[in-house]
């Protein structure tokens, strides 16, 4: 298999993050200083969605609706103690903008995935999108692509170790190959790999000035991937994954309607309705507004 690396850096920075107002965003940088790597990686990632989502609707968006863009600072965490909610919780559960949370739209009785990307992935399918289209032109497989247009959708119910949460929520419906590459991205990224121009991202040390020191079992994790036979495929989401927030790039689904057709199992009773022992995840995310 090639695993042609034609992203550069470049690309990462066109993504420029104003850091005073991220530091300032997450309680300032005493308060970052007391963050673990995993915490402040997932700050910096969901920073990223965020300015993303709202650089493609501003681009994309008719005239008349740009002034409905979200303001940034609603989007960003604060610290526990600073703010009303655990920063674990899943964009489609808590609203970061400090406005009410909106009416969802009703779902189809028997709801496919890509109903849940037009109806429910909101905040997340921008980026999944992006990630799997730059897998695409980078040769990848198609359960690579595949695992690129699913590794951070959990996100929307739950944040905190969205790597394991995510595996679970696609485990019924994909090959066991694309639930190891979904579980593991999110351990992979704090480790290069020159051998696939993989580095400890910049943008890190850029943002909090140190080395981050992952929790023990994110390293522990990361010993026993990198021996394993199918290393690769964690590896390559993490690579497609690094580069996918490039705000000039809106990318439609429809260019991977084939490759989920032929990897993804979806349930004739629909996500959520097949009795299978993740579907309430599924219902959570068709209806999170249902209080028990
Ligand atoms: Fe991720
Ligand atoms: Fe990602």
């Amino acid at each position: 298999m090639a695993y042609s690396h034609q992203c550069s850096p470049l690309a990462i920075v066109r993504m420029q993050i104003d850091r005073k107002a991220f530091l300032d965003s997450l309680g300032g940088s005493d308060a970052v200083s007391k963050m673990d790597a995993e915490a402040r990686a997932d700050a910096v990632e969901h920073h990223m969605l965020s300015d993303l989502n709202k650089a493609i609707q501003a681009k994309h968006a008719p005239a008349s609706n740009q002034a409905r863009v979200n303001p940034t600072a609603a989007e960003v965490e604060a610290l526990i103690e600073t703010r009303p909610y655990r920063a674990g919780a899943g964009f489609l559960i808590v609203s970061r903008t400090g406005e009410n949370v909106k009416r969802l739209q009703p779902m189809p009785a028997n709801p496919t995935l890509v109903d849940f990307f037009n109806l429910r992935f909101m905040d997340t399918a921008n980026h999944v999108l992006q990630s799997a289209n730059l897998a695409m032109k980078n040769g990848m497989s198609e359960e690579i692509i595949l695992a690129c247009l699913l590794h951070d959708l959990v996100q929307e119910i739950m944040r905190t170790d969205h790597g394991w949460w995510g595996a679970q929520l696609f485990e019924p419906y994909v090959s066991e190959k694309v639930t190891f590459a979904i579980r593991y991205h999110q351990a992979l990224r704090y480790y290069a790999d020159p051998s696939v121009g993989y580095e400890y991202p910049d943008l890190y040390r850029q943002l909090f000035g140190i080395d981050y020191v992952p929790p023990p079992y994110i390293e522990q994790t990361y010993q026993m991937v990198r021996k394993h036979k199918w290393y690769m495929e964690p590896r390559m989401v993490a690579v497609n994954d690094l580069y996918a927030f490039d705000p000039d790039i809106a990318v439609a689904i429809d260019p991977f309607i084939d490759i989920i057709g032929r990897h993804f199992k979806q349930p004739k009773e629909g996500l959520g309705f097949d009795g299978s022992p993740v579907a309430h995840m599924w219902r959570t995310i068709i209806c999170p507004d249902q209080p028990l």
